[in-house]
């Protein structure tokens, strides 16, 4: 997906609703996206999986990039599954291979964007040369200011809670922590999204109406936008209307409000 035309009527449809959102309320400081619907879009043009995926990553670099203009401080991408390990071999590698495409051609652009790169998940499960290019890109991009981007890749949301009970055991063990010390703060500070603050809006493309082991912890007040757009399909302006129907939510927590 290209950036629309300046001046024209897309452009300007995606400049009003910026101004739209940007004057409408509260603008989710943290948003996090279910990236599902490649293989379908892909299906229906008779092309394999591939080719879905491939159009994804242009939707990718649109949705970073109109983030960052609306002003989003936190962008988690959920790119890879620790469940997508289990599919044919050769669609893992065509999506490893894609991830590294995405590192050589963005790495000059997200760091001139000031888009600072994080990767969540179980990076040791890469394979060396994959987990290098990661590597590459989040020390490319240290420092950046305007937007942190998460990428999810060989993620679990069970596997990061496991790990934070298993490091907060091992501090107990050693003597630097006692159980009674163990609330949510803490346990939130041992997760890989330490540094960030919960997401408020979780997005779905596709339809699908299911969290599929993704940050399961820290989507606990996050409001949920589900779309039927597939995810090659999705643009700034599904981005800026997904934001703009979350300002006219009521968020309560789990309280009343009061009247
Ligand atoms: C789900 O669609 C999508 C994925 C498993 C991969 C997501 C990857 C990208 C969007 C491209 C690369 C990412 C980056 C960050 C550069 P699916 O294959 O499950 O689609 P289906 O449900 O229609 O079969």
């Amino acid at each position: 997906m290209t950036n629309p035309v300046p001046g024209s009527i897309f452009s300007r449809m995606s400049s009003d609703l910026l101004q739209q959102i940007r004057t409408g309320g509260e603008i989710p400081r943290h948003v996090a996206i279910i990236m599902d619907g490649n293989g379908r879009w892909a299906r229906q043009r008779n092309r394999p999986r591939t080719f879905g995926h491939r159009a994804g990553m242009r939707a990718v670099r649109e949705v970073v990039e109109a983030a960052a203009d609306a002003g989003v401080e936190v962008l988690t991408l959920y790119a890879f599954s620790q469940e997508n390990w289990g599919r044919p071999p050769a669609e893992v590698s065509a999506l490893m291979a894609l991830l590294e495409l995405y590192v050589r051609r963005e790495r000059e652009d997200l760091r001139g964007k000031g888009v600072e790169v994080h990767m969540i998940g179980e990076a040791d499960q890469l394979s060396p040369r994959t987990r290098r290019a990661m590597e590459g890109l989040v020390e490319h991009t240290r420092g950046g200011k305007r937007l942190r981007l998460n990428l999810a890749i060989s993620y679990g949301s069970r596997t990061e809670i496991v790990n934070a009970a298993r490091r907060l055991a091992e501090r107990v063990l050693e003597g630097t922590l006692v159980p009674g010390e163990i609330d949510e703060a803490l346990f939130s500070a041992h997760l890989y999204t330490a540094r960030d603050p919960d997401p408020d809006l979780l997005i779905r493309t596709s339809g699908e109406m299911r969290v599929s082991n993704f940050m399961l912890w820290q989507l606990a007040y996050a409001e949920l936008h589900v779309t039927p757009v597939l995810w090659p399909d999705f643009t700034r302006e599904h981005l800026f209307g997904a934001i703009h129907e979350y300002q006219h939510r009521e968020r309560r927590f789990g309280r009343v409000l009061a009247s």
